[in-house]
Order: C-alpha cells, then structure tokens, then sequence
C-alpha cells in the first residue's frame, strides 16, 4: 500500500500532539499538553435554547444543503463586529465561513501553493499549520519570533527569496503565547507593502485579552493581499468547528470558496445557525469577559508556581491572553526526554520539536493553562519541577 500514498501525505509529519493527548488522556494525569478550552466556558444552557429555536423557527433550512460562502446572517455579524471592534471596513461578502480556521489553513494551502513554494512561518509555529501546508509540499522559512514580534533582518532575508504567503499569529500565539508589539506590526507592514506576497494573520485568541487594549492587525483593512482567520472555537465552542476567513480581495475569496466548495460544499448549517442564534440573543462581551477572567486566573496560577517551584535557569513567557505559554529549560536539556519521565509522575506537556520545521532536540515546551484549575495547575507545576530539578542534576 505504502507505494500508493501521495507524496503530499508522506512528507506531512503525524500529530504529535494527538498520540501525546493519547497519553495525556488517563483520568489521572495533570495534562498540560492539549489546546482544549476549559470545559465550563461552554454556554451549553443557551445553546440548548438555541438548538430548539432555530429548529422550530427555520424549520427544514437547518438541515438541508446551504451554501458555500456560509450562512449570510452569520456573515453579517462577523463583519459587523470587525468593523465595530477593529475599525475594519467590510461587509458580508469579504466573510468566509470556514469549518475552523484549520480548513483555512488547508484552502490557503491548496489556493496557493505547489511543491517547493516557498513559504514564511514563524519559529517555532502552530504545529497543525505546518501539517496542513506541509500536504502541499512547500519550502518552510523559518523566522525566529522574538518578545516583540519577528526577527525582522530574518525576515528581510527571507523576503529576498520567492516566497507566496507569510503565516502569523500575532496575538497570545501559539505556541509561545507571545504578541506582536504596535512597532512590530507596523514595521511588518511596511515591509510588506507593494510587494507581491499574501499575509495571513490567524487570530484564534486575540479575543481573549486579560488587559490593556487590542494591536491593530498588520495588514487586516490595509493590505490588498491579506487575510485574517477567525473562529468561535475558543470563545463559544471548538466542536461545532465554526470559523471564518476574512479579506478585502475579492479575487482571493473566490479562489479559498471554490477550493471550499470542492473540500466540504459548505460548513455544517445547523452549527452556522446555532452560533448566529447564539450570538442574537446572548451577551456575547459578558460570556467572553468571564472566559477571559478565568483564564487570566489560571495562567497566574501557572506563573506563580513556576516562580515557586522550577528550579534557576529555566526561562518562560508570560503571556497576557490567549492559552499557552513557552518554557525554555536550561542550555542543552531535551525536552523530549524529559517527556517520558513527567508522564510516570503523571503530568503531560507538549515537547517543543513538533513546533519548528528545522529544529529537533530543543530545550523548550508548550504549557496550556485552560483546561485545569488553579490547585491542579500548581499540583501539576510541582511534579514538572521536580522533573526538572531531577535532569538538570
Ligand atoms: C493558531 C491556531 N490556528 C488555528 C487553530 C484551529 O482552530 P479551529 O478550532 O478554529 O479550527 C488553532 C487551534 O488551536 C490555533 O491555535
């Protein structure tokens, strides 16, 4: 069979995170590994009141085709509150409705790439886009993201080559929970203005900002060729796989819909329904508000039991929203080593290597604070210092 396969499916690397979540899974193991959005922020009493309201009130629409462009109600509301919130200037028709912004990645990828286009990421990078775009074959630069956005001789650099799109995610990214400064973005912008390459902002937690105020986007509202992703998985549900793409160029939207329509025809009606509902007749601000107050609490906790319980040496971001945060472990320690031994004291993390698409054996790893609570965190910090403190002798 294996002389069957695609090239495209060879080259992609399996997720590393699903065979660690595998592990992570048993009830007893504090797991730091997963993305999962803590379970309580889940408005299921709403929902359920949604679910019967649009069934009774659109009858056989939520069940039937749609489609591909997304329900135009939704799209509505999504460019409605990009222009309220963001001071973009767009109207339904520059909305996309995706299943998740992982199926934009995948469209992005099939739109524009083929086998060894070369393509800016930033190091390291969300692993699940490196694994969508790697289906296409491309040639990855990496550049390095720093504590105020990207490395921008690296970038430079890079530019001089061909390359046909630059993926960021400047807000709490993931996997470092890093955001990009205002000079930062600016500065992106004006090296990429003029020039002949698509900018892809995938924004999944800029919504969840403990404090201050929201960065403009690099390019969302001003450059032609952008695109910025959203998606309601981390703010209303990940399982309905509801999420959007959003740009000015009208010739690109064609392209990502017809690529849509031959993935999936349309993304699931009765969930596009449900979060429009959702949306019509909920406080939307107030239910991300606590969202993000829990949030904020947790990865405090995170924080101070690091501060408390790793030993000298290690070194962590800390993040002002989203869900992650990024510890890098003194000079020459694996972290893939230290993956085994963590697990017998039952907590799980994910090991940095499958964030970079040059990099192996790194120092560093991805810790998420959403899924557990403040005294199963810290429990959870503890046993990983003591993991440490045991390598680093
Ligand atoms: C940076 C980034 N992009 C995209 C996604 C995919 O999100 P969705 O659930 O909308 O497909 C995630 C999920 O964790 C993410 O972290």
């Amino acid at each position: 069979m294996e002389s069957l396969l695609s090239d495209g499916i060879r080259e992609t690397p399996p997720s590393f995170v699903r065979g660690i979540l595998k592990a992570a899974s048993e009830p007893d193991i504090i797991s730091f590994a997963g993305g999962l959005p803590n379970p309580v922020s889940f408005p299921q009493e709403e929902m359920l009141v949604s679910m019967e309201r649009i069934v009774r009130t659109y009858g056989s629409s939520v069940f039937q085709y749609s489609v591909t462009a997304g329900l135009p109600q939704l799209r509505e509301a999504i460019a409605r509150r990009y222009c309220e919130k963001y001071g973009l200037q767009i109207g339904a028709d520059n909305v996309l409705i995706t299943t998740g912004s992982q199926q934009a990645l995948d469209l992005i990828g099939k739109v524009f790439l083929n086998k060894k286009d070369g393509i800016v990421v930033e190091k390291p990078t969300y692993l699940a886009a490196i694994q969508a775009f790697a289906m296409s074959q491309p040639k990855f630069h990496a550049v390095e993201l720093t504590e105020e956005g990207l490395d921008l001789e690296q970038l430079a650099e890079a530019l001089q080559r061909k390359v046909k799109f630059i993926y960021l995610i400047p807000n709490f990214q993931n996997p470092t929970g890093l955001t990009y400064s205002a000079q930062s973005r600016m500065q992106i912008y004006e090296m990429l203005r003029g020039r002949d390459v698509v900018l892809i902002e995938d924004d999944p937690y800029g919504e969840l900002r403990f404090d201050g105020e929201n960065l403009p986007y690099i390019g969302a509202g001003r450059l032609e060729n952008s695109i910025l992703l959203g998606t309601f998985s981390k703010t209303v549900t990940p399982g309905m796989r509801v999420g959007f793409l959003i740009s000015q160029n009208k010739e690109l939207l064609k392209y990502l819909s017809i690529a849509k329509e031959a993935g999936d025809l349309h993304t699931n009606i009765f969930a596009q329904y449900l979060i429009w509902d959702y949306l019509q007749n909920n406080d939307y601000e107030m239910h991300i508000a606590k969202i993000k107050d829990l949030y904020r609490k947790q990865a405090a906790a995170m924080i101070d039991a690091m501060k408390h319980y790793f030993p000298d040496g290690v070194q962590y971001t800390r993040p002002n929203g989203g869900m992650f945060l990024w510890v890098t472990l003194p000079e020459g320690m694996r972290a893939m080593s230290l993956f085994p031994r963590a697990l017998e004291k039952k907590v799980a993390f994910v090991p940095g290597d499958p964030f970079y698409t040059d990099r192996k054996d790194t120092n560093t790893m991805r810790l998420n604070y959403t899924n557990a609570d403040c005294g199963t965190i810290r429990e959870g910090i503890r046993r990983l210092g003591e993991c440490i403190c045991a390598v680093n002798g």
